[in-house]
């Protein structure tokens, strides 16, 4: 195994490296920039109409204004950083938005399959952060680590109740169907440079491959207690 790569401390230290490890620094805090306001705009705060009852909008807000803080949070890394503004805004961002948010919030039962699926991606992706070389990156791992967690939860205990009858069984299956077959995308390509480059310099420890195996091996475990399906990905 390569040696770790030597800890980054500060964003002056950051500047002082070579441009390819400040590009990959800069890589992942834009990704994790937009999409946390991509899915913050595009479902948790729609999700707060669709919310059944006084409980769930409150728990509901609670996981929209964290999904806005996780935007905040990366957001101002990225300007400590020197990162364009422009560049960590979904508007005027060059990329076009993963496939999974560029389909709108259809109901509840699909709100609830995404905290489900979709932030157990969002764990895996920052857990793998939390030894990241640069560390303001891992501080901001860090704090956002138990966020989502509480947003998975949310999807457990959420579509728990759904389950309980048969009709909102039968919906949590219809959402699951429709949602996790674009999951396992989030991960990236198998043989991807940029993952390749993370692990070189020590900002990120796995493959795509390995978090997407990883990915789905959790996501069947907690499917499977739901008694429901995991569709083919
Ligand atoms: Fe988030
Ligand atoms: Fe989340």
């Amino acid at each position: 195994m390569a040696a770790a790569h030597p800890e980054v401390k500060t964003p002056a230290a950051l500047a002082a490296q070579p441009p390819d490890y400040r590009t990959a620094v800069e890589k992942i805090v834009i990704s994790h920039a937009i999409n946390e306001l991509y899915g913050a705009q595009v479902f948790d705060e729609v999700a707060v109409a669709f919310a059944p009852t006084p409980y769930w909008k409150w728990l509901t807000c609670r996981v929209a204004m964290e999904e806005y803080g996780h935007h905040v949070r990366f957001f101002r890394l990225g300007r400590e950083i020197g990162i364009a503004e422009a560049k960590m805004l979904p508007q005027s961002a060059a990329k076009r938005p993963l496939s999974i948010f560029e389909r709108p919030l259809r109901s509840w039962e699909e709100f609830c399959i995404i905290k489900l699926v979709a932030d157990l991606a969002e764990i895996i992706q920052v857990e793998d952060l939390l030894k990241c070389s640069y560390l303001p990156l891992r501080a901001a791992a860090k704090a956002t680590l138990p966020e989502e967690k509480f947003h998975a939860a949310f999807g457990e205990q959420s579509v728990k109740e759904l389950i309980a009858t048969p009709e909102g069984k039968a919906k949590a299956q219809a959402a699951l169907d429709a949602i996790f077959p674009s999951m396992p995308a989030f991960f990236g390509a198998a043989d991807s440079k940029n993952n390749e480059l993370y692990r070189r310099f020590g900002i990120k420890f796995r493959t795509n491959r390995e978090m997407r195996d990883d990915y789905l091996a959790r996501v069947k475990k907690v499917v499977v207690k739901l008694d429901l399906t995991l569709p083919a990905a």
